[in-house]
């Protein structure tokens, strides 16, 4: 393929006229001169148009599982576009690929999960679970049910019912959210909720506070509770072992439907297919996106359970949601090719049983660094936790997230891709990452930590002056 050349000046210029780039601070970016311009991509590594080769620690968007550069996505759209390269499922159609995308999934899924509605993005699959959800009580003769338990910090999307399933409180105050109907409760989030506590005692006080929150909403009122088998936005919050069964013999006690995001960690990002499977629950309804097509095309669905959907049949009405894309036939020949690629090259036993292992052991090295307060991970998404002072939670700067940002502009400085979620840095590589890499990546972290220090101390030194001068 000829690489072509760019005029990356020229289309900073642009991005700042014309461009809004997502979840952005607009005036920040015009001052940095416009966005870092990605230009291509191959295996795990991002090159910008600077020159800059980058390590992606973050799979694209915690999306790019298969890696970058993968020619049968490729060609698997361009065959379909040259036969069928757009069809509705509105008038009593479908087409070839969404029929078969949904009986794969259905396969993968097992049990009751096994009706397929398919959207463009991970927060439209999450507005079908609300809708879907509150239609299916009113059918079922319980209309009063209609009111959504999510935890704080959890992310769901964001338009506007997904960010008010989703638990951030700064998405909350953009927009008047949450819609009304969404409660919010604690996360299992021990590092921060619970530090230092039992795990066991930690997972049954997390779980209270969904059963509380039911009983002070009123069972009777109480729709679905919806969860990431692990928070991935959030800051990579791994829930302590347990923790998945008390919430699901809760929603079993009060007859709650049980919604599992599986976003991020759908398609073997654990190390088995689904979360849900990892973790050992049984969901009503998964929402699915991201590694369904590994990002190279914007799809998701909603797997659903046979007993809602025999709801919906005994009704004998129409379920009046869809969009113009559900199914699309281009989008679901590429997941169909994804999913080919992930089973043909055993990714998922990858994860699980060889990189996702050596992963967990390659951070281990910044154990015992003086400024990580602890190292998390899970099959293959992982966070290093900073903290002013080894063995403690202590943030720098008595506020957490200042650090989180400074650390992450100096991995990225030093070559690799990673994301800050407050005082966490968060990594969630593709399947296809080599141990080289993997090891490229930790030593990445532990240099930007070391270079980081100064600035970080400096952090505690200006909340003292600010204290004793007191402000
Ligand atoms: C768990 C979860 N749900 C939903 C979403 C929203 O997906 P999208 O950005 O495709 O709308 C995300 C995105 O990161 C997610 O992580």
């Amino acid at each position: 393929m000829t690489r072509r050349n760019y005029d990356i000046a020229e289309l900073r210029r642009l991005d700042i006229a014309h461009h809004l780039p997502a979840q952005a601070n607009y005036k920040l970016i015009q001052d940095l001169g416009g966005s870092r311009v990605i230009t291509r991509a191959e295996g795990s590594t991002i090159y910008d148009g600077d020159g800059n080769a980058i390590l992606d620690g973050m799979a694209g968007l915690w999306c790019v599982d298969i890696g970058y550069g993968r020619r049968e996505l490729a060609e698997a759209a361009y065959e379909q576009m040259l036969e069928l390269p757009f069809y509705n499922t509105f008038f009593r159609t479908a087409t070839v690929p969404a029929i078969e995308l949904a009986t794969r999934l259905a396969g993968l899924l097992g049990g009751e999960l096994q009706h397929i509605f398919f959207n463009s993005s991970g927060s439209e699959a999450n507005d079908t679970v609300f809708r879907l959800v509150r239609t299916y009580w009113a059918l079922k003769g319980q209309p009063e049910r209609t009111v959504f338990i999510s935890r704080r910090n959890a992310y769901h999307g964001s338009t506007v019912a997904g960010a008010s399933l989703g638990g951030m409180t700064f998405m909350h105050a953009q927009g008047g959210l949450p819609i009304p109907g969404v409660e919010h409760v604690m996360q299992p989030y021990a590092f921060n909720d619970g530090f230092g506590e039992d795990p066991d005692a930690f997972a049954a006080r997390a779980a209270q506070d969904i059963e509380d929150r039911i009983l002070a909403v009123g069972p009777d009122k109480v729709a679905a509770f919806i969860g990431e088998p692990v928070q991935g936005a959030g800051g990579v919050i791994i829930p302590p072992p347990g923790y998945w069964q008390k919430v699901e013999a809760i929603c079993r006690k009060y007859g709650i439907l049980l919604v599992s995001d599986e976003v991020i960690c759908g398609f073997g990002r654990l190390g088995e297919w689904f979360g849900f499977q990892k973790f050992g629950y049984t969901p009503d309804i998964v929402s699915m996106a991201k590694g369904l097509s590994s990002g190279y095309q914007p799809i998701s669905a909603t797997a659903i359970s046979r007993e809602i959907i025999a709801t919906f049949r005994a009704a004998d009405d129409d379920f009046v949601h869809g969009y113009t894309y559900s199914g699309h036939p281009v989008a679901a020949a590429v997941a169909l090719r994804n999913l080919d690629i992930i089973e043909g090259e055993k990714l998922v036993d990858r994860v699980r049983d060889d990189i996702g292992p050596y992963f967990a052991a390659a951070l281990k090295r910044l154990d015992g660094h003086p400024l990580v307060g602890q190292i998390r991970s899970l099959g293959l998404i992982g966070a290093v936790e900073i903290v002013a002072e080894p063995g403690t939670n202590r943030r720098f700067g008595g506020k957490e997230g200042a650090a989180g940002p400074i650390v992450r502009d100096a991995c990225i400085a030093g070559g690799l891709m990673v994301r800050a979620v407050r005082d966490s840095i968060v990594m969630c590589p593709p399947f296809v990452i080599t141990r080289e890499e993997v090891d490229r990546m930790v030593a990445i972290i532990a240099a930007a930590l070391d270079a980081s220090a100064e600035k970080l101390r400096a952090l505690d030194i200006a909340a003292r002056q600010h204290a004793e001068a007191g402000l």
